[in-house]
């Protein structure tokens, strides 16, 4: 789904943020990238979105290259990925609902589509309850599920998190992260950013270590959590 070919990026010319990434990321995988902060989490991230070009190498995004002078495949990708940020970045005058819809509204689906897909993306979240009230009346773990059900409403293939925990304590990293784990096993790739390690205990399906730009090692984990799996 996602391959990167001896990717380089630098921001100045002084300095690289990553150096020669090589990795592999398939349909309904559940990958923690981690690392302290600068090591180039976030940019690796933005690199698989397509909201920054590589200086050198090769991204391939579901057969499609977005490697650098390829921008026009990336509204393309963007509408079949999801990205969770660590400060929820919902929009506060507007509804649960009208945030959600709003994905949607921009591709021009019509209302009736429109409101079963934000009715479903909010009841995966448990959050149809809170569909009229806006985000700042919501604790921070509902505003992230409301950042959530975002960011799968469109059925993305692959859902991008960087540091969706950082803002939120300890219980609701658990339900967060579990959440985050019930979307993969859906099928949809689920990569999550953090320098948290302790977020290391809910067994990612690989782990890429960064360091300084560069990757100390890409763990694959045999685990089956079974436990998580709810069906559709
Ligand atoms: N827009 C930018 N302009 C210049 N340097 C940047 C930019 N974004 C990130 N960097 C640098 O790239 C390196 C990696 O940053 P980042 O990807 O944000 O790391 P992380 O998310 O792991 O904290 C750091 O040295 C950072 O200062
Ligand atoms: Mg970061």
């Amino acid at each position: 789904m996602i391959q990167m070919f001896h990717v380089y990026k630098s921001y100045t010319s002084r300095h690289r943020a990553l150096s020669d990434i090589n990795l592999k990321i398939d349909k309904g995988e559940f990958v923690f990238i981690i690392g302290p902060s600068g090591a180039g989490k976030s940019t690796l991230l933005k690199l698989m979105f397509g909201a920054e070009q590589p200086t050198r190498g090769q991204i391939i995004v579901n057969g499609m290259d977005i490697g650098r002078g390829k921008g026009s495949d990336i509204p393309l990708l963007r509408r079949r990925a999801g990205f969770v940020f660590q400060d929820f970045k919902l929009i506060n005058h507007q509804t649960v609902y009208e945030n959600v819809a709003l994905a949607l509204e921009v591709i021009g689906l019509n209302k009736k589509t429109i409101r079963k897909k934000v009715y479903q993306a909010l009841k995966h979240v448990g959050l149809l309850n809170r569909m009229n009230a806006v985000p700042l009346v919501l604790s921070g773990g509902e505003q992230q599920r409301v950042a959530i059900a975002r960011a799968i409403v469109n059925d993305p293939m692959i859902l991008f998190a960087d540091e969706p925990t950082g803002n939120l304590d300890q219980d609701i990293t658990k339900e967060i992260i579990r959440l985050f784990k019930i979307i993969s096993s859906w099928g949809t790739a689920v990569v999550i950013a953090t320098h948290n390690r302790s977020l290391l205990s809910y067994h990612p399906t690989k782990l890429i270590a960064l360091k300084k730009g560069i990757v100390q090692g890409v763990f694959v984990s045999s685990y089956k959590d079974s436990d998580t799996y709810i069906p559709q």
